[in-house]
């Protein structure tokens, strides 16, 4: 391995390795293994992915050999699987950082000592993968050298696997998509689903966000691919959270100034990140505008009156209501006439008062017991 990195020297890298990713993301663990074990001058790599149905890794067929024996190691199996914190992909499970292994002799959970020896594999480096909040696969990169922990190496894996995991994000929503069509429903609960490994608030509230935008719809005459996007934007208006950090989101206090900032961008995030998907343009264009106010004083461009789009308006009204009445790590839930008052409130110039007067009609259908405090959450009974 070169002994010394320069900023350059890890930016081309970077770049290289993205570029090549996003050009083929079906294969992004094979290329990353690849690629990098070739620039960084690893002699071998191997892949361990999540077990789909079961909490564990399973070894993959995945890997990058340099000779035969490197390649002959790839064929040792003393274990297939491993559960959390047990052995070295385990360890990097649970502390979702890189680990850096100097001396692979001296390591007692590694468990193929003799096999690396004879090898002549000295040190490894292990990379989770994090999809969302969830290690999706672990990368192990082992040299014949002895090499000192190299903190510019470690920062450079952390960025490719955070990467490589928003592609994995973005190829289960692809996935969902094929059948964009044919069955819509399914593909909304896909997408709850995946939020809901992150944040189990989540699922509850997008799924109320999805009722009240579907009155509201319908009482605005929408037709039903409207109401059927205004779905879609529903389930997907905050996906640009999973880039925030969960201690940040969950904080049981008022956000900082900065920590507010750095939510604010789940906007883009979210945007970008739905944006080559076969989503209609009013669905990517709802996810981006749901936080813009008439007079100018939302977020992330500070639009005005016509600049935002209606369904825009629909689901940021039913985003605040939703949220209002459901209990947050800093507050309780507020109470249905609470959240009625605010939104009138908000009809005086944030947002337009013939929908907010829809807003609070269809609100009315649903008795203040309909909000029933669940671990943290509210239920919506119908
Ligand atoms: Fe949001």
């Amino acid at each position: 391995m070169k002994r010394y990195y320069n900023c350059a020297d890890f930016l081309e890298i970077s770049l290289d390795v993205i570029e090549q990713v996003s050009q083929d993301e079906d294969n992004s663990y094979q290329i990353i293994c690849e690629s990098l074990g070739e620039r960084l001058k690893w002699d071998y790599a191997e892949v361990w992915l999540r077990d789909a149905l079961n909490p564990q890794l399973v070894q993959s067929d995945i890997c990058y050999t340099t000779d035969q024996l490197t390649s002959d190691f790839s064929k040792v199996r003393k274990h297939s699987i491993f559960h959390y914190d047990q052995g070295l992909p385990g360890l990097s499970w649970r502390t979702k950082e890189p680990v850096w292994i100097t001396n692979l002799t001296t390591e007692k959970r590694f468990l193929r000592q003799k096999e690396a020896k004879k090898a002549g594999l000295k040190t490894c480096l292990i990379v989770p993968v994090i999809a969302e909040d969830y290690v999706d696969g672990v990368i192990m990169f082992f040299s014949k050298k002895s090499l000192e922990e190299n903190k510019h190496i470690i920062k450079l894996m952390s960025l490719l696997s955070s990467r490589l995991g928003l592609n994995i994000i973005k190829n289960q929503l692809s996935n969902m998509l094929i059948n964009y069509e044919k069955e819509a429903d399914k593909n909304i609960e896909l997408i709850s689903k995946i939020f809901s490994l992150r944040d189990p608030y989540t699922i509850s509230h997008e799924k109320f966000v999805r009722n009240l935008v579907t009155d509201i719809g319908q009482r605005l005459n929408f037709t039903h691919e409207e109401i059927q996007d205004l779905n879609y934007a529903a389930a997907l208006h905050d996906i640009g959270k999973i880039s925030i950090p969960m201690e940040i989101l969950s904080k049981p206090a008022r956000l900082s100034h900065e920590e507010f900032q750095l939510i604010k961008t789940h906007v883009i995030a979210g945007y970008e990140l739905i944006q080559d998907l076969s989503f209609s343009d009013n669905v990517k264009r709802m996810v981006l505008e749901h936080h813009e106010k008439l007079d100018g004083s939302g977020y992330p461009f500070g639009k005005i009156k016509d600049e935002i789009y209606l369904g825009s308006q629909v689901l940021a009204i039913s985003d605040i209501a939703s949220a209002m009445l459901e209990n947050r790590p800093y507050r309780a839930a507020h109470k249905k006439l609470a959240v009625i008052d605010e939104l009138n409130r908000l009809a005086n110039g944030k947002f337009d008062s013939k929908l907010i007067e829809l807003a609070i009609e269809v609100l009315a259908k649903y008795d203040d017991d309909y909000f029933t405090s669940s671990h943290g959450s509210f239920m919506v009974k119908n």
